[in-house]
């Protein structure tokens, strides 16, 4: 059975919701065929076609902005494809399967995901691959700042939750550039969630009130950071992010910028959908 989730979509036609969604589970099932087979790049080419497929006659005029990406040079859902049969002009951000790597390996917490809004509305990262990020609900909203210290903002959220830090749940992805995030959250009395992979859903459990996630934070993929920029839109969360390039090869104008949530989708229409794989 597949386990969808779908937010926002206000404004958007039952059909057109209805069809994202089949692309979602038409990726989940492809991929779930590769479970455990020790190969990634197949389990994602598997979501990336059976997403296609369902998208391309779609009842939208959508333009995929973030694509399968200049990352991995793929050749389907690349920035710029066009896809759609045809109406309202829309921006698709796409994520045809967040944790390869738990697929190969046969481990669960992988989503095949889409996301879209107006045209023009999504926040193009172009060649910058990764992004510094902060997400969490509501209740952060002028309580907490990408420009302050871990220490700092834990210690605020804490305390505007009516939690003592031990109990705030904080993710970070597990990589070795956390080092010394995950050392300065220890220092303040927070053991962090590490996760190897998948930090879209992670956002979505920190942004929902009932995910059971307090905070995510740390640098993930820029691509990532726009989807799931949608979902925490769609439910109402808080989160900042600043692109972070990993190597000499990422620049773009505005690198230290604070990108608010506004300026990763400036449209309150967003429509979020992710399927479990
Ligand atoms: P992929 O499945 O596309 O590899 O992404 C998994 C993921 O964990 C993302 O959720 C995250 O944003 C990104 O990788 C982090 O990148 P890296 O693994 O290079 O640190």
């Amino acid at each position: 059975m597949d386990v969808t989730t779908v937010l926002g979509g206000d404004g958007y036609a039952s059909e057109l919701v209805a069809q994202v969604r089949a692309a979602t589970e038409a990726a989940a099932a492809a991929s779930r065929a590769w479970m455990g087979r020790g190969d990634k790049n197949a389990a994602d080419r598997a979501a990336v076609e059976a997403m296609r497929a369902v998208l391309l006659d779609a009842p939208f005029d959508g333009t995929v902005v973030i694509g399968e990406g200049e990352k991995d040079d793929a050749p389907m859902l690349a920035n710029g494809e066009k896809l759609g049969a045809g109406g309202l002009a829309l921006d698709i951000a796409v994520d045809p399967l967040d944790g390869t790597r738990l697929v190969a390996e046969g481990l669960p917490g992988s989503i095949c995901v889409i996301a879209l809004a107006p045209s023009g509305t999504m926040f193009v990262p172009t060649n910058v691959f990764y992004m510094d990020k902060l997400i969490c609900g509501a209740a952060g909203r002028g309580v907490v700042d990408i420009r302050r210290s871990a220490r700092e903002n834990v210690a605020a959220l804490a305390a505007v939750l009516g939690k003592g830090p031990r109990e705030l749940v904080v993710v970070v992805l597990d990589k070795p550039r956390h080092q010394e995030l995950i050392a300065e959250l220890r220092a303040a009395g927070v053991e962090p969630r590490l996760v190897g992979e998948g930090d879209i859903s992670a956002a979505v459990a920190a942004a929902s009130p009932v995910g059971g996630v307090d905070l995510v934070l740390g640098i993930g993929g820029s691509p990532e950071g726009i989807v799931a920029a949608c979902a925490v839109g769609a439910l109402g969360g808080f989160m900042q992010g600043r692109l972070a390039p990993q190597t000499a090869g990422e620049s773009r104008d505005g690198i230290g910028r604070v990108l608010e949530l506004d300026d990763l989708v400036a449209s309150d229409r967003v429509l979020f959908v992710s399927s479990a794989v």
